[in-house]
């Protein structure tokens, strides 16, 4: 991506966005920018213009006058982003701001660039929608709490915003930032040595001692970002708190399906994209984060949205029935450019068969909807998973009371069904309320399709759905509106030390 005053341009995908807003720009006017900035601040001359975006005929020079003004717009009125030459041609102004100018040049080799930065950060080629606030949030926690970690369920966009902060934290300081998965590694001995490869400790391919990688990131000013850690939870905490009591210059961002539960960690919930209520405005929906990651992920796909109303609230029904995840919003955008927007939605209730087809290159755990799921349910002890079963009969929120009338039965008391209740929250299975005065949890439609799955496939579906009919909890039918909430293990979407619980 290309950062030029306000605007970010992706020439791969030929797209432009401002504050994570994809913008209109017709073709030739792109074609203009894009050998503007491939120029790289000389100037471009009006022939070289004329050949380049109107290669087989012959048009008015005012041509490229109606394309620039519309370039002009985009950079903002009275910007000199682009300078005319006088009987020259244009050029593009480097910003002058010193800190842009490595950016600029870098991103213009970009596309021959190899996509890892010297701090193992990926480069990412499109831009991040509807996160300026955590992006800003997170940073600012970092600046006074050693580990911070970012939760939510699968494909929500933990790495993608941890990145981000990663990448903030390193433009603006001097901190030196490394970026470590753990997805591929188990065991403790494993993530240590994975850890210490990443900072340069120790031998290649030898076990490390974990005294050898504490003392070596003492005097480092270093912020580690230790993604995937959910499926070896206990090792990554050992780690994180050995090495952030040996250093007060240490920063851990972690991401995980559920907290490190370390000592001195904050930990934030990352919220699913915004998604639009029944009824809203085209306004209001075409504003919503989930609608402009969904249209921006068509964009790039080559693929379109009729312009008209009824298409739009049809867009609107597929980003809140997905949750606004931005996992499934990416896998139900590549099956609108084969399928239409029409197939989409009839088969969102069968959504598990229909959302395959992920990157290639993207682990397995997110080229599938289910397979997002799958991840985190092998995480799931064996009362959590009947619990989490039972649980799908409620169609939209439930109080603990009404989940023992149902969960409670068989081998399971009621006392195992509220610690799976808890378990289940942590793990981002179950989301918990805000708005009411007793606390109510609910299931996200994909983890209810995925769990009434799970039901019916065992033998207890009957006997389940028998005892909500007859249970008097509060419960209700419909689902639920606008309420999202964090897990209930007491955060919220603002963050909270975990050690004072
Ligand atoms: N705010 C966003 N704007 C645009 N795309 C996003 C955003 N957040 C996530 N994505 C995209 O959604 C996909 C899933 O995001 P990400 O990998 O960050 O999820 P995750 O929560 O880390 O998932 P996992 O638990 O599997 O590690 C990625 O392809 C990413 O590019
Ligand atoms: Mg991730």
């Amino acid at each position: 991506m290309i950062k030029i005053g306000r605007v970010v341009v992706s020439l791969e995908m030929r797209e432009v966005y401002q504050e994570g807003r994809l913008l209109q720009v017709g073709s030739r006017a792109f074609d203009i920018l894009e050998l503007l900035i491939r120029a790289e601040g000389k100037t471009v001359t009006k022939d070289e213009i004329l050949q380049h975006v109107w290669p087989n005929s012959v048009v008015e020079e005012n041509n490229i006058h109606v394309q620039l003004s519309a370039l002009r717009k985009i950079f903002g009125a009275g910007s000199q982003v682009i300078r005319t030459i006088s009987g020259r041609g244009y050029r593009l102004t480097i910003p002058t701001d010193a800190a842009e100018l490595p950016h600029l040049r870098g991103a213009v080799a970009a596309s021959h660039a190899s996509s890892v930065r010297p701090s193992g950060l990926p480069v990412c080629h499109t831009p991040l929608i509807g996160r300026e606030a955590a992006i800003a949030d997170v940073t600012c926690a970092l600046k006074g709490t050693p580990i911070v970690t970012l939760l939510g369920s699968g494909g929500i966009g933990k790495t993608q915003l941890a990145i981000a902060v990663a990448r903030s934290i390193e433009a603006a300081s001097e901190w030196e930032v490394c970026f470590i998965t753990l997805a591929s590694v188990s065991g403790v001995q494993s993530v240590i040595n994975k850890v210490a490869e990443a900072l340069g400790v120790g031998p290649a391919g030898a076990d490390v001692p974990l005294q050898a990688l504490v003392d070596a990131t003492r005097e480092r000013k270093l912020l580690v970002l230790l993604d995937n850690c959910e499926h070896v939870i206990e090792s990554a905490a050992t780690i994180c708190e050995l090495l952030v009591q040996a250093s007060a210059d240490l920063r851990i961002l972690a991401t995980s399906r559920e907290p490190l539960r370390t000592r001195d960690e904050k930990f934030y919930w990352v919220a699913p994209l915004e998604t639009p209520d029944v009824g809203a405005s085209r306004q209001t929906i075409l504003d919503c984060s989930a609608v402009r990651m969904f249209l921006a992920q068509m964009t790039a796909l080559n693929t379109s949205v009729e312009n008209d109303l009824g298409s739009i609230e049809m867009v609107a029904t597929i980003c809140r029935r997905l949750d606004g995840v931005p996992l499934a919003l990416e896998l139900a955008a590549s099956r609108v450019a084969v399928f239409g927007i029409r197939k989409l939605l009839a088969e969102l209730d069968n959504r598990f068969q229909f959302l395959t087809g992920g990157r290639r290159t993207a682990p397995p755990r997110q080229q599938t909807l289910e397979g997002a799921l799958d991840w985190s349910y092998q995480l799931l002890s064996a009362t959590e998973r009947t619990v989490l079963h039972r649980l799908s009969v409620f169609p939209a929120r439930f109080s603990v009371e009404a989940a023992c009338a149902v969960a409670a039965c068989g081998r399971l008391t009621r006392n195992d069904v509220t610690d799976a209740i808890v378990g289940l929250a942590s793990k981002c299975f179950l989301m918990t309320t805000f708005d009411s005065k007793t606390k109510e949890y609910f299931l996200l439609e994909t983890t209810r399709e995925y769990a009434l799955r799970k039901l019916y496939e065992s033998d207890e579906a009957d006997q389940v759905l028998t005892r909500k009919a007859t249970c008097h909890a509060p419960a209700y039918e419909q689902p639920y509106g606008r309420v999202f909430g964090a897990p209930a293990s007491g955060a919220g979407l603002a963050m909270e030390a975990v050690a004072s619980r």
